[in-house]
């Protein structure tokens, strides 16, 4: 077979695979991406990607072990201590020094595999904060395009030699020896979100302060890691900073990010990007002459994905119809769960659909678009799971077609557990002020009385004194 006919059937196998298993491999180097097809195809022993083609049709279950022979999800506690070191003691610091003690301190481990990296971030965070101060301030989100590799990092159960590397007393301190297992502690493991996130594909997670993405960057074409370098200027706060794993470097000509230590692949946020380099986040198909509808539709949909609330659309039957990144990491969707009805969906247990779906179906016929067009709101409902309760304001939109026949329905969801945490804070403050309040004024009713007696006794000492004069005088 000559090398050209190999290659094709090589793209028609990632042509394939982006159509069929939702796995877009085309931004990934070729050359480690057929070392690990041939590596599988031995297994199987087949000889050639057309023929590989052909079994992947016939057995769709392959996705499953091709994808883990092609994702490497090899992590470990620690790894590269140095540089974790360097982290805990150079730039931790300069992140909890550049807070309000009572800001948030948001940390995105992205490729967190399974989850050894996303850990070891939480146990120096903690040391640094303490951990009452920690569990109040930090959120972490975990992700990785492999929804395997997410389960296990969520599971937080390692071997004994998987912890060989961390420091015995963090080890005791922070893992729960369970039979011949060590488990995280739970209390700590709520403070992360898990999600799946494909760095290749989805907008990135926003307002972060620490943005670790260790040996992920190695696995991509040039053009695959300059988009992703975008994502992550775009996912940075104004000081926050990008930790990379010790084979990556940066390739960039124009400093988006700055060298804190070239040595430990710390980079801090640097200049803001151009329009070309926000270009580059573009789907293909605009940059051919777009028609004005697909631009739109483009807009819409980017301004859906990139919004900073978790947004959902339900159909009228009270489907799952689209989710933007945010609600995939705050109710831990996954790709299949589109199209299931919410009410089977742990969600249903907060957008109880029979609810808010029923009440809106009651309100939508009276409804004459588009000026009639109202939304629903639900303050403050606790969204309890194993990662801890957060407080959501949920807003719950009809979405009409031009005769107003409802289409569906657009659920946005606002997070205010600080301002609930606040208010608590509050009342809790006005309480104790109220109690001061009352000490206080009995101190001064005793003050008064004693003053009065003070008053009264001094008048008769001065009366005792003018009788002694007098009589002096006498
Ligand atoms: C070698 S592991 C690195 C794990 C961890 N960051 C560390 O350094 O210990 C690479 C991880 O990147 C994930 N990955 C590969 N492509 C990705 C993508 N497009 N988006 C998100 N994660 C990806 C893989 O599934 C795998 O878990």
């Amino acid at each position: 077979m000559s090398l050209s006919e190999s290659q094709l059937e090589f793209e028609a196998l990632l042509d394939y695979l982006k159509q069929n298993c939702s796995y877009d491999l085309t931004g990934y180097k070729h050359g480690t991406l057929m070392r690990r097809l041939r590596c599988r195809m031995q297994q199987l022993e087949i000889e050639n990607y057309g023929n590989y083609l052909q079994y992947l049709q016939n057995h769709p279950d392959e996705c499953g072990p091709l994808l883990n022979t092609i994702l490497i999800n090899y992590s470990g506690f620690f790894r590269d201590r140095d540089c974790w070191d360097y982290l805990a003691n150079k730039i931790i610091p300069q992140i909890i020094a550049s807070k309000h003690p009572d800001e948030r301190i948001r940390v995105w481990s992205a490729g967190c595999a399974s989850g050894q990296e996303v850990y070891t971030l939480v146990m120096l965070l903690a040391e640094a904060l303490g951990i009452e101060q920690y569990l109040q301030r930090v959120q972490i989100f975990a992700t990785d395009v492999d929804e395997d590799a997410v389960v296990e990092a969520r599971r937080a159960s390692y071997s004994d030699k998987d912890v060989t590397d961390i420091p015995s007393g963090l080890l005791s301190k922070y893992f729960q020896q369970i039979e011949q297992r060590y488990v995280f502690h739970f209390k700590l493991r709520r403070t992360i979100i898990f999600g799946h996130h494909d760095l290749a594909k989805n907008a990135p997670m926003s307002k972060i302060d620490l943005l670790v993405c260790r040996n992920v960057l190695i696995y991509f074409k040039t053009e695959t890691q300059a988009k992703t370098l975008v994502r992550f200027h775009i996912a940075l706060t104004s000081k926050g900073f990008l930790f990379l794993g010790n084979a990556e470097s940066l390739s960039n000509d124009r400093q988006i990010f700055t060298p804190i230590s070239l040595k430990h692949r710390i980079f801090a946020k640097g200049q803001n990007l151009t329009l070309q380099e926000h270009l580059l986040l573009r789907p293909q198909t605009l940059s051919k002459k777009a028609d004005p509808l697909t631009t739109q539709i483009h807009m819409w949909k980017a301004a859906f994905e990139t919004s900073p609330f978790a947004q959902l659309v339900v159909d009228r039957s009270g489907r799952l119809l689209l989710a933007n990144e945010q609600a995939y990491a705050l109710f831990g969707l996954k790709n299949s769960d589109i199209g299931a009805r919410v009410q089977d969906l742990q969600m249903g247990r907060l957008i109880n659909s029979s609810t808010f779906i029923n009440q809106l179906n009651c309100d939508t016929h009276k409804l004459k678009p588009p000026a009639d067009r109202h939304s629903l709101s639900h303050k403050n409902r606790e969204w309890v799971t194993d990662n801890g309760t957060t407080y959501l304001d949920i807003h719950i939109t009809p979405i009409l077609d031009p005769s107003g026949k409802l289409l569906g329905t657009n659920f946005t969801f606002v997070d205010v557990t600080r301002n609930v945490w606040l208010k608590d804070e509050i009342e809790r403050l006005n309480s104790a002020l109220a109690k001061v309040t009352q000490e206080l004024k009995q101190t001064k009713e005793v003050l008064d009385s004693t003053n009065k007696k003070f008053e009264s006794s001094q008048k008769e000492l001065e009366s005792v004194h003018q009788e002694l004069e007098f009589r002096s005088h006498s």
